[in-house]
């Protein structure tokens, strides 16, 4: 084995965040690697690129699945079989229950596409953009069972201009979410952030967040 620790990734769409997880896992001295891919819809897109990547793939399909506690119980039991030591979410769209949420407290992470508490749920960038917010941005944060809050571990800015879109600002939010996801795991996995409280605590040395530090004006 190569003594990084294994990481699970939960998806339901495109999967462009764990795409990027996957990119920054390839490095061997990254202190990650991705041990399972699982969604809960056999159609995300995101599935054929762990496969290319040559990354083990699981569906669990909630619709077959009856209850929500049933696809988790599956869910659980596939993540432990895989070995995971933590879980990302990674687009994945699913409300998980306290049950689960609390199976992998403080090994549980997520993205989300504003700068939380700010805009938590969908839409997002609508609504940044209706409340005339002239900063957005995205968020990396342990997952607590109340929808899109938690720790926070990275958080990342850009500019909202007058004349933005909400898909322009989608696109430019994502850029720093492929950025700040793998910064967030690694500070994570390689033992720089701990919970304390419901804060996240970072080690003084957090060079993965350097390129983040400033907000990137290329929008
Ligand atoms: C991202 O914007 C992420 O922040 C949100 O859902 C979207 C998923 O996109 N939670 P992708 O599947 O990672 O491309």
């Amino acid at each position: 084995m190569s003594g990084r620790v294994p990481v699970a990734v939960m998806i339901s769409g495109r999967g462009s965040n764990m795409a990027a997880l996957i990119e920054a896992c390839a490095d061997p001295a990254f202190p990650a690697e991705i041990v399972l891919v699982l969604s809960n819809r056999e159609d995300a897109k995101g599935l054929e690129t762990a496969a290319a990547a040559g990354i083990p793939t699981k569906v669990i399909d909630y619709r077959g699945k009856g209850s929500r506690e049933a696809f988790e119980d599956a869910a659980i039991e596939a993540l432990e079989e895989a070995g995971a030591e933590y879980v990302c979410l990674a687009g994945f769209m699913r409300l998980l229950s306290g049950h689960f949420v609390e199976r992998w407290r403080d090994r549980l992470i997520n993205i989300h596409p504003s700068l939380l508490p700010a805009f938590p749920g969908l839409n997002t960038h609508e609504r940044a953009l209706q409340s005339g917010v002239k900063i957005t941005g995205c968020t990396v944060h342990f997952v607590r069972a109340e929808m899109d809050s938690g720790p926070i571990i990275a958080q990342a800015a850009v500019p909202v201009s007058d004349r933005d879109t909400a898909e322009a600002l989608a696109a430019r939010v994502l850029k720093l979410e492929h950025q700040i996801y793998p910064a967030a795991l690694s500070l994570v996995t390689s033992g720089k952030a701990r919970v304390a409280g419901e804060r996240v605590i970072l080690d003084e040395d957090t060079s993965e967040l350097k390129p983040l530090a400033v907000p990137p004006m290329d929008g």
